[in-house]
């Protein structure tokens, strides 16, 4: 009993342990109260593809892959909202959105989705750590032509 209970906490501690990403030397670098730019100069793509997985459970990313319970998000960075996967259903909130996802709109989406698009059908409580979304902005813009 002691054994497997030692040996499962330390597959939540491997599992919830971010991998060495420098997270806080990073955050540090970007200087105090960061903004969204000053976030994206220390922002790693790779440390943003791990944290896909939390987003992956509705999103493919790939070039042309399937649409899940959300769009596929590739070429998203820099495209309009609710535009960007022909085959899918958005909602009439996020189409009228205007403008495109640039680094500020898709913090501020990421940070509370219900918020900036109300009526959205994201039901995704946001990403609360700033750099985290900066990695996860990262990743979108890497993953276009
Ligand atoms: C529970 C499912 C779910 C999760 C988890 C989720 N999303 Fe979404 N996402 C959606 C849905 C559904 C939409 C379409 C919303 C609409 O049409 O109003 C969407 C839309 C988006 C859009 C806009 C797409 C476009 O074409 O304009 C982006 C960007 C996005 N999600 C990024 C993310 C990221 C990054 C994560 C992870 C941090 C994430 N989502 C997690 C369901 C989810």
């Amino acid at each position: 009993m002691r054994i497997s209970l030692h040996a499962s906490l330390l597959v939540a501690i491997t599992l919830t342990g971010c991998g060495d990403d420098r997270h806080d030397e990073r955050l540090r670098a970007a200087g105090p109260d960061p903004s969204v730019e000053a976030l994206q100069k220390v922002a790693d793509a790779d440390a943003g593809a791990r944290k896909f997985r939390t987003c992956a459970a509705c999103h493919t990313i790939g070039k042309g892959y399937q649409d899940r319970g959300g769009p596929n998000l590739y070429g998203i960075f820099g495209r309009p909202p609710g535009q960007n996967s022909a085959r899918y259903g958005y909602t009439a909130a996020l189409r009228g959105a205007g403008g495109r996802w640039d680094a500020r709109r898709l913090d501020a989406w990421l940070a509370d989705p219900a918020r900036v698009v109300p009526g959205t059908t994201m039901q995704f409580p946001g990403v609360p750590d700033p750099l985290d979304r900066a990695d996860l902005i990262a990743y979108l813009r890497s993953q276009s032509d």
